[in-house]
């Protein structure tokens, strides 16, 4: 039978036993030392039967008041334990739900649908937003408001697909239905529906019936305009210097305006930018030749006029930025017509992981 021992002792020997318990197991260790058969205050109550009946009552009640806080001590630090195997549990096997199952399955990201978000990308970092139109467009969107008047030669450099009339409705005569050849049409869209100021862009698929080397019937734009009191040539120039740089990840990249002509801007440009054509390869970069990219200019009066703005009060600038090519030179893409064939193992290579971020989003040229 145990020797009766100081219970203050006793109970400050078991309490710190409990909360020095690291886990589970160890306390469960210090509750059978304290209140399991063998345990230290068992064995003390078993030693009460030596006990006059007065010594016997008060030293059971202090007996049993040490056996309800070391309870409680367990109860509590069990509690806190759970608690925190619970934390680290859920911090090992941490799942991020947003993960793909299966990620060889998920395909990969077009290396177009890649460009012209890193472009929308560059463009929206600079306060423009982006603006949406039909690829099923009428006359009046495609060339009447862009002073293509009829029978402008300027249309039959489109090679537009036409689509059966949409027929006449709501007193409304019956027209003529293409799909659009350019972006040019959300210009218009743009400009009937929202007060200057405006800066948009326009990305999209557009289409001319064309197939060759480097022509696809389908193929895509990224369109831009700028209306307001004071916009100027110097600000398209400074613009798309900037998106070029940016895009292509060369500072030093030079850019030419050449004189052009489009019907829907005046004075109208084409841009080229620096490259090196070294050993049948073309470079982006400060090498001497040039490659035309993109077309520009001011917009014309009559546009803005068709568009119900006063071109009195109101100026800007338009451009019109294919995607393929840009694509093709800042990937290594070399020929064109793979874009739009669907073969799996040529989108496997050169297509981009979805996790992946648009360089521009990451910082220049990274
Ligand atoms: N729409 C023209 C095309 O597809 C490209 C273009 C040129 C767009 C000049 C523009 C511009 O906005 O200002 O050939």
């Amino acid at each position: 039978m145990a020797e009766p021992v100081d219970l203050d002792r006793l109970k400050d020997d078991l309490l710190a036993q409990v909360s020095a318990a690291a886990d589970s197991p160890a306390l469960e260790a210090a509750r059978v030392a304290a209140l399991g058969k063998k345990g230290a205050l068992t064995q003390q109550m078993k030693s009460l039967g030596g006990l006059d009946p007065e010594a016997r009552r008060l030293r059971g009640q202090a007996l049993n008041a040490v056996k309800d806080a070391v309870a409680e001590a367990i109860e509590a630090r069990k509690a806190a334990l759970a608690e925190s195997e619970l934390a680290d549990r859920l911090e090992r096997e941490r799942v991020d739900v947003t993960l793909p199952v299966r990620p060889e399955r998920v395909g990969r990201i077009h290396p177009i649908s890649q460009t012209m978000a890193e472009m929308v990308a560059i463009f929206c970092e600079m306060g423009f937003t982006v603006a949406e139109g039909p690829d099923i467009e009428d006359d009046f969107h495609n060339f009447a408001a862009l002073n293509f008047p009829d029978g402008h030669p300027a249309r039959d450099m489109h090679d537009t697909f036409y689509l059966p009339d949409r027929p006449a409705a709501d007193g409304k005569p019956a027209e003529r239905l293409l799909l659009r050849t350019h972006t040019s049409p959300v210009q218009v869209r743009t400009m009937l529906a929202e007060k200057p100021p405006i800066r948009i862009i326009a990305p999209g698929r557009t289409y001319r019936s064309d197939y060759d080397m480097t022509h696809t019937p389908m193929f895509h734009q990224v369109e831009g305009l700028v209306i307001d009191e004071s916009t100027h040539m110097g600000h398209l120039k400074g613009c798309l210097e900037e998106f070029c740089r940016s895009f292509f990840g060369v500072e030093d990249l030079p850019l030419r305006f050449r004189p052009s002509y489009f019907p829907f801007t005046e004075p109208s440009a084409e841009v080229d930018i620096g490259c090196s054509r070294a050993d049948g390869q073309i470079k982006i970069g400060n090498y001497g030749d040039w490659l035309e990219i993109l077309g520009c200019g001011m917009v014309h009066p009559n546009v803005l006029e068709a568009c119900g703005v006063d071109s009195s009060r109101y100026q800007g600038f338009a451009f019109g930025l294919g995607v393929e090519r840009p694509a093709m030179l800042k990937y290594g893409i070399p020929d064109l017509r793979t874009f739009f064939e669907s073969d799996v193992r040529w989108l496997k290579h050169y297509g981009f992981l979805p996790l992946d971020i648009p360089a521009p989003a990451t910082g220049f040229g990274s």
